[in-house]
């Protein structure tokens, strides 16, 4: 540790208790996070490792009002859930507590009023708009409309997700209430701002300058954010779901969700540590380190800092080491379209096998990118690496032992020159795996340490003890020996990412925990120690599991687009002159051929009644093209003449979109005369 710290801080990403928790948080978090703090904890630093539920904001209100219930039984059940997950996976928090207790409340209410009083805050009144029916200011989400850009007659008060524009509600056309359905009013209210702007500078410095260290896409995200300029930002809400603005006159204000969520944090180390919590948090001897993803880098390097300094007396985080986001079979993780693993299905499907998750959420880990996950390189990654090299040596270590030995540690004779070497290697990789743990390259960390297990395996099958043991009882006590010790080192070295398989090595072999500092060593077992009984590792995964489980997720992705495509929204009214300028008319198919170098694309030459026009249309992935000529096809004749690959299209062939996505051309039902209207 430079800069001679006494104790590490690490807080990990409140998550919100709005649904349960999936791989996604797990690989960006939370298993980063207990990586690093097993391996202080290994190596006798003084540590603690924050968590909670983020219990505020209007997602949960939004939840609870749609299942008719309030948002503290959204939070209580969803908190339950997420506490649990962690501790079935090890994520080994020392405290894991939540943002609607009543400490936590003090705490923020307490923080939000020392800024107050040391003029920390702008007041702005500005216009926002207010339900008069359920008599409540509208959040963003609350409020739809048309959106200007393309419109979407659904867009949300925040965002339109047909084109993914952000916007303000006060650019949706037509905005109403998704409360009452109402036409909201403006209505002036009162906010207090946090001026950022004020705090650019120091924090320009104090990031881009005194911290080049941090990660990649972590400086880059701050540097963009500071180059564009801060602006000051609203901390109070509109809402009755939260910490209440502790003035008077506040009533029905909350502190937004990002104000007092990160104070959180401190809330819940006063929680744990009621008397000494603010060693933890106002002594520069403390790192303060925040894993987070990247969504919530802005609001960990800058927006939280700056709330830390304007109270004044607290420290700064020594480091925020964000990961980017995990995939899930080459799509975005999403809780509303169910497009996850989550962890308790996973126990469900997988029990007992937390390491195995945790492997392969490490080894594909999205440090630097986004990365994805899918099921065959899980299975992959367990059978390839976790069982053909680590579980069965570890297996054929002790078994062997069992069998030559009655499981007592053989002596150590002589050593061979490629024994010297295998144990050299061996120690030479815990420089490695200490200065990637050190720098927060987890994955890099665990290729190392299963580079320990792959150095066993070999020395295992160069050496060939069981064929030794015909002829050479001495030397098959030396192999056994090394094989043994490698194996109780892997118990230190895999501690950290596997603490589940690291403890029944430790019962396989009868020892209890060892430190960080015996990492490398090759008398960690005494000769003549009873061994416990072997058993395997970890178990091979059939392609019939894997598929199962892409199976349940082709049936989310099938019944999702079914459900987008069931709730297209009906667009809205238009008079009958609207309808009567379209021109509607039926034609015969001529000629039909491929587009060159378009794969979706068909050419037509339609017979339209009164002369013959060319038509291009994207069917092509439906539709062989000499399955059309001589068909009728309706066709709009009046829209605009549009070039599509240096074609000039005269017209629109209708056709009708399945569920799929696939499309199907309307005909009439009988044939009619080439150019009859369609009314
Ligand atoms: O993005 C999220 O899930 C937030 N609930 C993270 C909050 S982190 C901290 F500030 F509490
Ligand atoms: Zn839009």
């Amino acid at each position: 540790m430079s800069k001679n710290f006494k104790r590490t801080l690490v807080t990990s990403a409140l998550p919100y208790a709005n649904g349960p928790v999936h791989i996604g948080h797990l690989a960006g978090v939370y298993v980063p996070a207990d990586i690093y703090v097993r391996y202080l904890r290994m190596k006798g630093e003084e540590v603690i490792h924050i968590g909670g539920s983020d219990e505020h904001g209007v997602p949960i209100t939004i939840r609870a009002r749609k299942e008719g219930v309030t948002p503290q039984d959204i939070v209580d059940k969803y908190h339950g859930i997420i506490k649990k997950s962690f501790e079935e996976f090890g994520i080994s928090f020392d405290i894991y507590s939540r943002t609607s207790s009543d400490i936590h409340k003090k705490t923020a209410a307490d923080f939000f009023l020392k800024l107050y009083e040391n003029g920390q805050f702008e007041e702005k009144v500005s216009e926002q708009y207010y339900d008069d029916e359920a008599k409540m200011f509208l959040a963003d989400r609350y409020i739809m409309g048309e959106c200007p850009h393309c419109g979407n007659p659904n867009a949300y008060g925040d965002q339109c997700e047909q084109c993914g524009t952000s916007l303000s509600p006060l650019e949706l056309k037509n905005p109403r209430s998704t409360i009452s359905g109402s036409t909201p009013v403006l209505r002036e209210t009162k906010h207090w701002y946090l001026p950022l702007d004020k705090h650019e500078e120091w924090l320009r410095q104090w990031i881009l300058e005194d911290h080049k260290e941090w990660k990649t896409n972590v400086y880059g995200q701050c540097k963009s954010w500071l180059d564009m300029g801060l602006q000051p930002r609203a901390v109070s809400r509109d809402l009755d779901w939260g910490v209440p603005i502790p003035l008077e006159g506040a009533e029905h204000k909350v502190l937004y969700v990002w104000f007092d969520a990160p104070i959180g944090y401190i809330s819940n180390t006063k929680e744990l540590f009621p008397d000494s919590w603010e060693t933890w948090w106002k002594s520069e001897d403390t790192r303060l380190l925040h894993f987070i993803g990247k969504d919530n880098i802005v609001f960990h390097c800058i927006v939280f800092p700056a709330m830390l300094k304007a109270e004044g007396t607290f420290i700064l985080p020594e480091n925020v080491p964000a990961n980017e986001f995990l995939n899930l079979e080459g799509d975005k993780i999403s809780t509303s379209r169910n497009w996850a693993v989550w962890l308790h299905e996973y126990l469900e499907d997988f029990p007992g096998q937390q390491d195995v998750l945790r492997y392969v959420l490490t080894a594909n880990a999205p440090e630097a990118k986004d990365n994805d996950f899918t099921w065959k390189d899980f299975q992959a990654r367990n059978n390839n690496e976790l069982v053909a090299i680590f579980g069965n040596f570890i297996n054929r270590a002790l078994v062997l032992t069992q069998k030559y030995f009655k499981s007592q540690v053989p002596p150590c004779n002589e050593l061979t020159d490629y024994d010297k070497e295998t144990l050299k290697e061996f120690a030479d990789v815990r420089v490695s795996i200490e200065k990637n743990l050190d720098t927060f390259r987890f994955r890099d960390a665990l290729k190392d340490a299963m580079n320990l297990a792959r150095i066993g395996n070999k020395y295992l099958a160069d050496t060939e003890p069981w064929k030794v043991a015909k002829t050479d009882m001495k030397r098959t006590e030396t192999i056994l020996n090394i094989a043994l010790q490698i194996s109780a080192n892997l118990t230190i070295a895999f501690e950290p990412f596997l603490p589940f398989s690291a403890k029944r090595i430790r019962e396989f072999l009868n020892i209890t925990e060892l430190e960080w500092s015996q990492l490398g060593r090759a008398d960690l077992l005494k000769v003549g120690h009873q061994l416990g009984t072997p058993d395997l590792l970890f178990a091979k995964i059939e392609d019939e599991t894997i598929e199962k489980q892409i199976q349940k997720l082709l049936d989310t992705k099938a019944s999702n687009e079914q459900n987008e495509r069931a709730t297209v929204p009906v667009k809205p009214n238009i008079q009958f002159e609207d309808f009567e300028k379209l021109d509607i008319r039926v034609g015969k198919v001529l000629e039909c051929t491929k587009v060159p170098k378009a794969d979706k694309l068909l050419q037509f030459l339609i017979d339209d009644g009164i002369a013959k026009r060319t038509i291009i249309s994207g069917i092509a992935q439906w539709y062989k093209p000499e399955d059309l000529i001589g068909k009728q096809v309706c066709f709009i004749a009046n829209l605009a003449p549009r070039k599509l690959r240096g074609i000039e299209s005269q017209g629109m062939i209708l056709s009708a979109e399945n569920s799929d996505g696939s499309l199907s051309i309307i005909e009439p039902s009988t044939e009619v005369e080439s150019g009859s209207q369609v009314k």
